[in-house]
């Protein structure tokens, strides 16, 4: 479907995103008012200042989601998770999830009720500090009703015991995402929104928390998810339980599991960095000829970026064809099928650009797939490919004999603006993002080009951040003004400048 770059020009300016906060209540005016109003608003006073001195807690319910532009009901307002705690089990043969969610979370308002993101999967119990909640469920929200009211600062457990049969959903742009079954096992992928499908949680790119997640599963199959393999379990009954462990920060969309009769494969960068391959029967062993050189990608983007900022490193290759699209999945990223060296090379450097540095909005999805595709440029120079100057030039001309995207739609809209949630993930995000890159490069050399790269990742490391906080950030740090790359390549304000 074409999209009209005129109807994207006509918006409004790059939005200041950022976690989305509701206004905080009025406090002092209402008592005020109250005193004013005489009697009855006597007893609402003397409520309303038990409240304040804490003798009981009063709370409002949170917030539904964190109006992000795209996806507005995605995460949810009210809390914070520092760590989720999952316990599940999987039966390849019947597909029946069974699950344990112990989410900690801290207030950040007096909470009556909270919300988790949530799709499919029958709920069977809840509780909250240990006591039993109330809980109630529209569409993919879980709105859960504590016992007692939380305090704001309050660190509290949830616990959401669920199971069932989980259900993909098809995103805005028509991938199938969330909990992907195949023959003999399953795969979980979820950018934007799939991990709801699987977990409950806030599943929003801006609350990103530390996982242990426990896969148990038929003797026979193996399990595997994100960081650290922790142990191996013999349960005694015919299956054996995995733990994973992800002590540093992972927004939900990163999050994985999967299930299958896998070759691993383990060892270490050059480094020294752990590294866990698990391939689907059927597909070449160790993921094939471009996954090989993955220990060798991790030493040029560290050397390129800054240090690898997760703790392990590796793959999950799918059956080809089983899923809509590769994603990085946090020190794991996930093909179908045996990928090529871009890709590889793509997914790796995620890991700094989208995992390590990741988006406060789903608006500012050029931050991940712009660096990149500009991470794959880089590459691909220092390993007898086209010059990432040629490349760029390719694209400008639409010469796909450089670049076969080159004569593709990526001057389409601005990577800072796409048209609908059905576009983030669409070509000029990519391509475009990767060009304005370099067109900062142009601008201000090597040098200082290849500094803000490192600088952006060191400062932001474990974070999140936007496309305003970017393009201060780079004009701070290379001391330039970049305002005509924001306007032509990245906002789209003003036409490109065009051979
Ligand atoms: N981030 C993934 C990649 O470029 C792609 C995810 C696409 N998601 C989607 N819903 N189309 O590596
Ligand atoms: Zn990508």
């Amino acid at each position: 479907m074409p999209h009209s770059i005129g109807r994207v020009e006509t918006g409004e300016a790059p939005h200041p995103s950022g976690r989305a906060r509701l206004p905080r209540l009025p406090r002092l005016p209402r008592l005020a008012r109250a005193v004013r109003l005489g009697a009855p608003a006597v007893a609402a006073l003397l409520a309303l200042t038990t409240a304040c001195t804490g003798s009981t807690v009063q709370g409002r319910p949170g917030a539904s989601g964190l109006r992000d532009p795209y996806f507005p009901k995605a995460g949810n307002g009210g809390y914070e998770v520092d760590h989720y705690g999952l316990d599940l089990s999987y039966d390849p043969e019947k597909g029946l999830l069974q699950g344990k969610a112990v989410i900690t979370a801290r207030a950040e308002q007096g909470l009556s009720s909270f919300n988790l993101d949530f799709s499919g999967l029958k709920v069977e119990a809840v509780t909250v500090q240990g006591a039993g909640a109330r809980f109630n469920r529209t569409g993919n929200e879980l709105t859960v009703r504590p016992a007692k009211d939380l305090r704001n600062g309050e660190v509290f457990r949830t616990e959401v015991r669920y199971g069932g049969r989980p259900k993909a959903l098809s995103d805005p742009d028509g991938s199938a995402e969330g909990w992907i079954p195949v023959a003999d096992g399953a795969f979980a992928v979820g950018e934007p929104v799939g991990s709801m499908t699987w977990f409950p949680g806030n599943h929003h790119p801006s609350d990103k928390a530390a996982y242990d997640i426990t896969l148990t599963v038929p003797k026979g199959y193996e399990a595997v998810s994100n960081g650290l393999l922790g142990s191996r379990t013999d349960t005694g009954d015919g299956r054996t339980a995995f733990a994973w462990h992800s002590a540093d920060p992972v927004a939900s969309y990163l999050v994985t599991a999967a299930v299958g009769k896998f070759r691993v494969t383990t060892g270490r960068t050059p480094s020294g960095l752990p590294l866990y391959t698990a391939v689907s029967p059927g597909e070449p062993e160790g993921g094939g000829p471009a996954l090989a050189r993955l220990p060798e990608m991790v030493e040029w983007a560290a050397g390129r970026f800054g240090p690898y900022p997760f703790a392990a490193a590796g793959a999950i290759v799918a059956p080809s064809e089983t899923l809509s699209y590769a994603l990085e999945t946090q020190t794991r990223p996930v093909f179908s099928g045996a990928p090529d060296e871009e890709l590889v090379l793509h997914e790796l450097a995620h890991q700094w650009f989208g995992n390590s540095v990741s988006p406060k909005s789903w608006k500012d999805m050029w931050l991940n797939e712009g660096f990149a595709t500009y991470a794959e440029w880089l590459w691909s120079e220092d390993h007898g490919g086209p010059s990432v100057q040629r490349r760029f030039d390719a694209f400008v001309a639409g010469d796909d004999s450089v670049d076969p995207a080159a004569d593709s739609d990526w001057d389409e809209f601005p990577p800072a603006a796409p048209p609908g949630p059905g576009d983030i993930s669409s070509g000029p995000v990519y391509y475009r993002g990767a060009m304005v890159l370099h067109r900062i490069r142009q601008e201000v050399g090597d040098e200082r080009f290849f500094a803000l790269l490192r600088g952006w990742v060191a400062d932001h490391r474990h974070g999140n951040a936007s496309t305003a906080d970017f393009t201060a950030y780079a004009e701070r740090k290379t001391g330039t003004d970049l305002s005509r790359v924001w306007d032509a390549w990245l906002y789209g304000r003003k036409a490109l400048p065009r051979p």
